[in-house]
């Protein structure tokens, strides 16, 4: 049997490189035989390591978990829960922070690049620590798997890293994970910057495609979407990074492969459309079901809570075995 977890940061409104990488892998792998094989997180102390307001790290949690329903996580047969909810977390941080060292967190990737972003000497020890607190979420439920997009890999070696020292220092204690990317769509880049990821924290907007942008508003994104110098459409995401994203995104949508679906188009403009066509019947569904959700709050938050309870049994077994296999008394 094989359990899942994934995570997702409240900074911001869910978007659909979110969608693609971590909630539709997860959505697709629940089955309500089993009902304690997979979980979300919705980590909102992550969302304190980089400038937060705290209004809105509250209303996008609550957001988060409003669309997590509506896109189809069954709170039926997947856990789903608030990070800070259950302090096991942060108590198994602290733990294996005395495993990690200082050299291997200060090489990851995407701490250099926020630390960057926040300006010298400003960013937050929390960001440094981050990937240790992301390990120990995955760590403290067992998960043998964890559907992320392509940025996640680095921190996922490193929570492997983490459980296998430990393992072998101290004994068997954690489960190793995996990382589990999709074939397609593992990395939707912005429309507007298709060298960049796409990401719900980035300043504009402009080249996101959030999950509940209406109709009109993802047309005038998609069409406003960079392509690429010439004409010809090939999937070459090296040399043509626009053009590729808008296959990528289509060929996932509609559950095909990205050449395929460029063998079928002439023009840029057809391309554009299709794309548009395909995302928003992609999220319609979610958007009507948000609509609904959305008026009945309590309901969401009596889920998490009821998510919580579900995940602290094992969560504080966990947090007992590794307790013990360190020393304390
Ligand atoms: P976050 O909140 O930035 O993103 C949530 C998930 O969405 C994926 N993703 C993407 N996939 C494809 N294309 C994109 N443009 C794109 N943007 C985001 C991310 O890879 C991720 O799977 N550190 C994590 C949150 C986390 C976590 C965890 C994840 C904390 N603890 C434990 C898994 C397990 C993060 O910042 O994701």
């Amino acid at each position: 049997r094989v359990r899942r977890l994934t995570g997702l940061a409240p900074t911001g409104r869910l978007q659909l490189g979110n969608y693609l990488g971590a909630i539709r892998p997860m959505v697709t792998a629940q089955s309500t035989a089993d009902d304690d094989a997979n979980l979300v997180a919705i980590v909102d102390l992550h969302a304190l390591t980089v400038d937060h307001r705290p209004h809105e790290v509250r209303a996008y949690t609550l957001e988060q978990a409003t669309t997590l329903l509506a896109a189809g996580v069954d709170p039926a047969s997947t856990t789903i829960y608030v990070q800070s909810q259950l302090p096991e977390h942060t108590e198994l941080h602290y733990l294996l922070e005395c495993v990690a060292s200082h050299g291997e967190v200060h090489r990851m990737i995407q701490f250099r690049q926020r630390a960057q972003a926040s300006g010298t000497g400003h960013s937050r020890l929390s960001l440094l620590t981050y990937p240790v607190l992301m390990a120990a979420d995955i760590l403290l439920h067992d998960t043998d798997e964890v559907p992320v997009g392509e940025d996640q890999r680095q921190h996922l070696e490193l929570a492997r890293d983490l459980a296998s020292r430990f393992n072998n220092r101290y004994g068997e204690t954690f489960t190793v994970p995996r990382a589990v990317t999709p074939r397609v769509a593992a990395r939707i880049m912005d429309l507007s910057d298709p060298g960049a990821k796409m990401g719900k924290s980035r300043r504009s907007g402009q080249g996101v495609i959030y999950l509940l942008d209406p109709p009109d508003v993802l047309r005038r994104k998609i069409a406003r979407a960079v392509t690429d110098q010439g004409r010809e459409i090939r999937h070459d995401p090296i040399g043509q990074p626009g053009v590729a994203n808008l296959l990528e995104i289509i060929a996932a949508g509609a559950d095909t492969e990205p050449a395929e679906v460029a063998a079928g188009l002439s023009s840029y403009r057809q391309l554009k459309e299709t794309a548009a066509e395909v995302v928003i019947d992609l999220l319609a569904p979610i958007q009507r079901r948000y609509l609904t959700l959305a008026r009945d709050p309590h309901q969401v938050r009596a889920v998490l809570t009821a998510g919580r309870d579900r995940a602290r049994t094992r969560a504080s077994a966990t947090v007992a075995r590794a307790r013990r296999a360190l020393g304390l008394l």
